[in-house]
């Protein structure tokens, strides 16, 4: 079998950004899966907008590695994966005005009150999303826990360099492996889009 070529960004030097050109040898506008899991998503949407850079954040090795083998498998060249925390990932390594649409599917929702400071989208996370989102990008979420939906939408919703616009809903193809056990399961599916809004005119 021939190797596998890594699509995993080497994770050493964490204080760098990112460098989108140099990874994707291009221009092209910016997706990010956070928290990409198996990459149902990612690599259906890569091979459907070839025109489009997909960057997937994942810190799970084993599902890593499971994308990035579809990643070789479908001869992928828009799709590449980083294996550090989401969080930090979006703080640090992300340019601002750099990024065109984040997909965060079904985040894990801490359902424990204790742990709820373990969720990832919160208002900071937020700032990160706001900085490193372009003019105009957009925000999608899906989760199937109510609580954490209501949470998020309302940190959203009551954040006004955002306007929430037309729900993003995947095609089947493309939906990701949590939501299809949790569609079988028959959970309501929670879902918002919101936009970062147009850079203020400077008033004279
Ligand atoms: C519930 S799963 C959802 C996966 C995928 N989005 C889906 O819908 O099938 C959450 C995924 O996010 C990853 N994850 C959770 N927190 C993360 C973080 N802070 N940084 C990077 N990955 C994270 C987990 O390893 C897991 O694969």
């Amino acid at each position: 079998m021939s190797e596998l070529r890594n699509y995993v960004l080497d994770s050493t030097d964490i204080t760098s950004k990112l460098d989108f050109k140099s990874i994707f040898g291009n221009n092209n506008p910016v997706e990010v899966d956070v928290g990409c899991g198996k990459g149902r998503f990612l690599i259906a949407r890569a091979k459907e907008f070839s025109e489009t850079n997909f960057l997937g954040i994942e810190r799970m090795r084993s599902r890593q590695a499971n994308v990035n083998k579809k990643i070789n498998r479908h001869g992928l060249e828009n799709v590449y994966l980083t294996g550090l925390e989401a969080s930090y990932v979006v703080e640090n390594q992300i340019e601002d005005n750099s990024v065109s649409v984040y997909y965060i599917f079904f985040p894990d929702p801490w359902p424990k009150r204790r742990h709820h400071r373990r969720r990832l989208f919160t208002a900071t996370f937020l700032d990160s999303i706001y900085k490193t989102l372009t003019y105009n990008g957009c925000i999608n979420i899906a989760t199937d826990h109510s609580e954490y939906f209501d949470v998020i939408y309302e940190i959203l919703s009551g954040d006004e360099r955002f306007a929430e616009v037309e729900t993003f809903e995947p095609e089947d193809h493309e939906r990701t492996g949590f939501e299809i056990t949790f569609m079988g399961q028959g959970l309501q599916i929670g879902r918002c889009s919101f936009e970062k809004l147009a850079k203020p005119a400077v008033l004279s």
